[in-house]
C-alpha cells in the first residue's frame, strides 16, 4: 500500500541522510541541513525504517551525508535495503575507490559522484583538500563495478568553474553509462558571489538537444546532447519542485522530514516499535503540503 499525501502525491522515494560527517569542507556546502554528529541512527534503526518503507511499497531509496562513506558499516546498510528498491549513494567520491566492489556486492544500484572541477588546485580550494586523484579513481571503480549510471553531481560556481561546461561534456562524453547533472546554488545562496543562473543554459541545451525527457521526480528535464546526458537541478523553490515531490526525508539523528523547505515539522522515530513507526510514517506524509503551490 503506497502512502500518499493530501495533495494526491504518491510517496515513492525515501532519501536517508547517515551522517552529518563529511572529510571534505565544500565552501558552499548545504549540509542538507544537517548538524549533530553524536547522534547517528544505528545500523539496527535504519534497518527498521528500511522495512517500514518497504512495508509501503517505497521503490527507491536514496543514501546522502554528509558523506555516506564515513560509516563503516555503510556496506551492511546497503545489504538491509530491499531487493526490490532501487538504491543509490550520493558520495564525493574521495573514499569511493576502495568501497566499489564491496557495495556493489551488497545491493548498490548506483552511485551519485559529487565533482565540481577537473582541475587540482580549483579542486582544493572548493573543498580544502587535495583529493581529486581520488574522485577520479572513485568514479573508474563505480564505472568498472556498475554501479551506474553514475551520475556527476557538478555545482556550477560562476567564476569558480563556469568554464568548464564544455570540459565535463567532454568527459561524459568520453565514458558510457555517466550522466551529468549542472546543479544551481540553492535559494540561501542566491546573493553569494558565486551564484549562477542555470536557466541561460537550460534554455540553450532545449534549443540544441536531440531529445528531452521529463523526470518524474521533481519534473526535472534530461537533455541528451550528442553522446553526453546533461540533468540541470534548479533551486528548489519552486511550484514546479513541490508539485512532483514524491520524496520522503530522514535526517541522521532519526527524524522524518516531511519537507524539504522545512524543519517545524518534523517526525521523530527513534525508539519505536514496528507498528509504531508505520503509524509516524502515515503521520509524516499527513504533514506534507507543498511549500510552493
Ligand atoms: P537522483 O537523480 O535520483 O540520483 O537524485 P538526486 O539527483 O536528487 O540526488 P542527489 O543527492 O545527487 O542531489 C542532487 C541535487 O539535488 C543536490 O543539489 C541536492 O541538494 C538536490 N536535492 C534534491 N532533493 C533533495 C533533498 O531532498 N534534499 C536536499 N537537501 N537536496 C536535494
Ligand atoms: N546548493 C546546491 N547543491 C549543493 N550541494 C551541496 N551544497 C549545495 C548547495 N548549497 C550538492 C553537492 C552534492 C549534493 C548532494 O548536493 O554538490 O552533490
Ligand atoms: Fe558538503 Fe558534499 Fe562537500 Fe561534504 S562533499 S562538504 S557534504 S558538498
Amino acid at each position: 500500500m503506497l502512502l500518499e499525501d493530501t495533495y494526491g502525491r504518491k510517496i515513492t522515494n525515501l532519501r536517508i541522510s547517515l551522517t552529518p560527517r563529511c572529510n571534505l569542507r565544500c565552501f558552499y556546502c548545504h549540509s542538507e541541513g544537517e548538524c549533530n554528529p553524536d547522534d547517528e541512527m544505528s545500523l539496527e534503526e535504519i534497518g527498521q525504517i528500511l522495512k517500514t518503507a518497504r512495508h509501503f511499497g517505497m521503490k527507491s531509496v536514496k543514501l546522502t551525508g554528509g558523506e555516506p562513506l564515513m560509516r563503516t558499516d555503510l556496506c551492511e546498510i546497503v545489504s538491509l535495503i530491499p531487493e526490490e528498491m532501487e538504491s543509490s549513494l550520493t558520495t564525493n567520491g574521495t573514499l569511493l575507490a576502495r568501497k566499489a566492489d564491496e557495495l556493489k556486492e551488497a545491493g548498490l544500484s548506483r552511485v551519485n559522484i559529487s565533482l565540481d572541477t577537473l582541475s587540482r588546485e580549483r579542486y582544493k580550494e572548493i573543498t580544502g583538500r587535495d583529493l581529486l586523484p581520488q574522485v577520479l579513481a572513485g568514479i573508474d571503480a563505480a564505472l568498472e563495478y556498475g554501479l551506474t549510471p553514475v551520475k556527476l553531481n557538478v555545482v556550477i560556481l560562476g567564476d569558480v568553474n563556469d568554464d568548464e561546461i564544455d570540459d565535463f561534456v567532454a568527459f561524459a562524453k568520453d565514458r558510457d553509462h555517466l550522466i551529468l547533472q549542472f546543479i544551481e546554488l540553492m535559494e540561501d545562496f542566491r546573493n553569494c558571489p558565486y551564484h549562477k543562473d542555470l536557466r541561460p543554459m537550460e534554455e540553450e541545451l532545449s534549443r540544441t538537444s536531440k531529445t528531452i525527457i521529463t523526470r518524474r521526480m521533481h519534473h526535472r528535464k534530461k537533455y541528451c546532447l550528442d553522446g553526453a546526458e546533461i540533468e540541470i537541478v534548479r533551486p528548489q523553490h519552486n511550484t514546479e519542485f513541490c508539485a512532483h515531490c514524491n520524496r520522503l526525508r530522514v535526517t541522521s539523528d532519526g527524524k522524518l522530514k516531511p519537507c524539504l523547505l522545512r524543519n517545524d515539522n518534523h517526525v521523530d522515530i527513534r525508539g519505536k516499535n514496528d507498528e509504531e513507526m508505520k503509524e509516524l510514517f502515515k503521520e509524516a506524509v499527513l504533514r506534507r503540503e507543498p511549500f510552493y503551490s
